[in-house]
């Protein structure tokens, strides 16, 4: 949906505390599949405090291509009147998913068990990324998939009308496969099963059950989770509060860790335990983090963080907790530059698929920055240091989470720290400069030449 947008560079400088309380905005993993399920669901699904991010705005165009009426009311709420599993029709268009990894491969799902032909494709970032991880089990499951490159995008799927039910074991830790594959499942006869040998994010099981699909997990004997679902379900719409996402609050907690004298709270965090791996591992790093305000929203359990700056220890990451933080490996080796020794993450070769490669262009970043770091084919480590020099210039590569991350470090290092392109920010955190800029954060326009 969003068109190729013109590079906006952007610096950060080394900035005062930062102080005050933020709410960051709607979790982007349960907003894209609030308005997916509810493109399921036969009535109307309202959903407080979406995601209006590039990336869950082409879902919503993606939903309607597809027949859905997807709405925005004046106060904010969105409203999606579903046409029931089974019902979608066939989109006229070319569906542009733009940047959106999540958005994309469920909704190759969900196109996969109608009986429709829909051809996907995206932007220079996601048309790289690998999709034969969706369209292997998406064939099991008798679906036809075109794709001239193989495993990449653009792709014309065509859905079956007699598909099959699966048993899928995941040969990678991806909830977007595991998702996939669910959706896909919603509209075959018989009973879809997924073993998952890493537990990855639990947004899609926790919806489905919300919605009335009739889903069961269980633990296998090599203690694996065993999701079965129910196939030709009949959802049932619902009234969704989307929590605040912990991939955006991590920036917001970083800058504030190592901008010296800080006190931010954060408000509104969503605190699902396949989501919260980064406060885990700070805490371990020697944070001063406290929890307040703990509660419960939509079945979520939710707090507001509260951080104080200060320095941390490094650590060996355990490569088991990589599913709960998976977004924020790149902000970490941000507040790991400022830590005391080394901090090693193994077991990170998923990162090498993300919207960039993201161990090459966290390493070739700090390194830019003078920060010590060394690559491994699957793993980084970052030599801490007590200051950062700064100075450099980042390829941000249309990766939002690579942007931020150095626009965090920019704010503690003793020179400025220059991003191509702050564009990409928009697709899962659009209010980011405004939001830092309120702490006290320090941005402005570099003037080019
Ligand atoms: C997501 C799953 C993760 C994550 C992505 C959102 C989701 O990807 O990186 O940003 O909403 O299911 P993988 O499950 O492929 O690791």
């Amino acid at each position: 949906m969003p068109e190729e947008v013109r590079a906006i560079p952007l610096r950060a400088r080394r900035s005062g505390p930062l102080n005050g309380r933020v709410r960051p905005p709607g979790d982007k993993s349960i907003s894209h599949r609030s308005l997916m399920l509810g493109a399921l669901a036969v009535g109307e699904t309202t959903v407080e405090g979406l995601l209006e991010g590039e990336d869950v705005l082409s879902t919503a165009a993606a939903m309607r291509a597809f027949g859905a009426t997807v709405t925005r009311a004046d106060n904010g709420w969105w409203s999606v009147k579903g046409l029931g599993v089974g019902g979608l029709l066939e989109p006229e268009h070319v569906i542009d998913y733009g940047n959106a990894g999540t958005g994309v491969r469920l909704a190759m799902g969900i196109a996969g068990s109608h009986a429709l032909a829909a051809t996907f494709t995206g932007d220079a970032s996601l048309v790289g990324r690998p999709m034969g991880r969706v369209f292997d089990p998406l064939r099991r499951m008798g679906v036809q998939v075109l794709s001239r490159s193989g495993d990449r995008l653009p792709a014309t799927l065509r859905g079956s009308d007699m598909p099959l039910p699966i048993e899928y074991r995941l040969p990678v830790a991806s909830a977007q496969v595991k998702s996939a594959v669910l959706l896909a499942g919603l509209n075959v006869p018989g009973t879809t099963t997924i073993i998952e040998p890493v537990p990855t994010r639990d947004h899609t099981e926790r919806m489905l059950t919300a919605f009335g699909a009739q889903i069961e997990i269980a633990t296998g004997e090599d203690g694996a989770r065993i999701i079965r679902l129910e196939g030709r379900a009949n959802l049932k719409p619902q009234k969704i509060v989307v929590p605040g996402d912990p991939s955006s609050a991590a920036f917001p907690i970083v800058a504030a860790l190592i901008v010296e004298g800080s006190d931010v709270t954060v408000e509104n965090v969503l605190m699902n335990p396949t989501r919260f791996g980064l406060v885990e591992t700070l805490i371990e790093m020697g944070a001063d983090i406290r929890i307040e305000n703990r509660r419960s929203i939509g079945g979520e359990d939710v707090g507001d963080v509260r951080v104080k700056g200060g320095r941390l220890k490094g650590m060996v990451v355990p490569p088991a907790r990589a599913p709960s933080m998976i977004d924020e490996y790149p902000v970490l080796a941000v507040a790991a530059a400022f830590a005391e020794g080394d901090t090693k993450f193994e077991g990170i070769g998923e990162l090498r698929v993300k919207e960039s490669d993201r161990i090459a262009s966290v390493v070739a970043g700090l390194a830019a920055n003078g920060v010590t770091v060394e690559e491994g084919p699957e793993s980084i480590i970052v030599h801490g240091a007590a200051k950062v020099p700064g100075g450099g210039t980042v390829a941000t590569h249309l990766d939002h989470r690579i942007a931020m991350s150095f626009l965090v470090l920019g704010l503690a290092s003793d020179e400025p720290i220059t991003i191509d392109d702050a564009a990409p920010i928009a697709t899962s955190f659009p209010e980011f400069r405004a939001m830092m800029a309120g702490l006290g954060a320090q941005f402005e326009e570099p003037k080019l030449g």
